[in-house]
């Protein structure tokens, strides 16, 4: 046991965080509208909404169902466009006791450089995360972050508007993401948040129709957790960069699988919108944690978990 109260400060390239927990974009809001219900002296961060170089509506209704096995959302990045967003949106923000991650989509590697370069600029934001889940328009609406080589253009282009924290969220809907995660390191990324949501669909069987406008969507939530702990153990193996993990963390377990896998902080997202204190419940619990297991820092068990604990394979691949 240590006497000492367990450190849970955390580095993400240049971005100091007073707690390893940081919410995810798009399940935060600007943390408005959680404050009469958390408190948010007692986060890392709040990545902000994505946000594009011109304005969006969004994706027809309805954009969000629920299904047993998690949140299927298809929102379509509807926000204000930069110019709006820097002029009317951001100075609101000023105030907020945890730091701002501010998070940047786009349609064109253009896009990418421009609205980093602008959001950035801005001493609000303490760090900027590339959203490459979007569609190219130059190659028939390729997702950027499903090609290695579209991965690495969008952050060097991005790379060369700022010096500050940039985060590449990669994508979980791809072959391998290992290759997508080493052309980002290699490309200028400080660090990496894995992962995005899953593709999905849900379809009404009384009306014979899917149940999002869109029809496919990203599935979030507890049911792609395992697929987020895995890929943050590949890829904490292929890249020497800090990795932010993210998939449906809802309880401080949940949050220590991710740690031992590599992750050095984590990401909150879908949880937020049924209780508000998970994330205060999660540092409390990992501090608590921390300080069972006699562990001075949070960084004593990133990367931790033993895999040497299994017998040898006898089968090549991992299923049956
Ligand atoms: C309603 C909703 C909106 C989201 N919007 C964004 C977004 O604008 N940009 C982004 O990078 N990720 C977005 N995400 C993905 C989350 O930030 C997070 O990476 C993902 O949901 C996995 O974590 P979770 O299972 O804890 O939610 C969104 C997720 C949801 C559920």
């Amino acid at each position: 046991m240590v006497n000492v109260r367990p450190s849970l400060t955390t580095r993400i390239g240049q971005l100091e965080l007073a707690y390893p927990t940081l919410m995810g974009s798009g399940c935060y809001g600007t943390g408005e509208e959680f404050a009469p219900f958390a408190d948010l002296r007692k986060i890392g961060a709040i990545v902000l909404k994505s946000v594009t170089r011109l304005p969006r509506l969004g994706n027809p209704m309805p954009r969000i169902v629920h299904t047993s096995a998690g949140m299927l959302n298809a929102i379509g990045l509807q926000n204000p466009g930069i110019e709006w967003y820097l002029e009317r949106e951001l100075p609101k923000y000023s105030g907020r006791p945890c730091k701002l991650v501010g998070s940047v989509a786009g349609f064109s590697i253009d896009d990418y450089a421009y609205v980093t370069q602008r959001l950035a600029a801005r001493s609000e934001i303490a760090a900027i995360e590339l959203n490459v889940s979007c569609p190219n328009v130059a190659s028939e609406g390729e997702t950027f972050g499903c090609d290695p080589g579209l991965t690495a253009r969008v952050v060097r282009a991005a790379r060369a508007g700022t010096d500050k924290t940039l985060i590449v969220k990669l994508s979980p809907n791809v072959t391998d993401i290992c290759a997508v995660a080493r052309e980002a390191e290699a490309a200028g990324a400080d660090a990496l948040a894995v992962i995005n949501t899953v593709r999905g669909m849900a379809i009404d069987v009384e009306a014979w129709h899917p149940r999002l406008a869109n029809v496919s969507g990203g599935l979030s939530g507890p049911a792609i957790r395992p697929v987020a702990v895995l890929a943050v153990y590949e890829v904490a193996q292929a890249v020497k960069i800090p990795i932010v993990g993210q998939g449906g963390i809802e309880t401080v377990t949940d949050a220590l699988e991710f740690f031992l896998a590599g992750a050095s902080a984590i990401s909150i997202g879908t949880a937020n919108f049924t209780d508000p204190r998970v994330p205060e419940r999660i540092v409390a619990e990992l501090e608590a944690y921390l300080a069972r297991r006699g562990c001075a820092s949070i960084d004593a068990i990133v990367g931790k978990a033993n895999v040497g604990f299994a017998t040898p394979h006898q089968y090549e691949g991992d299923e049956g």
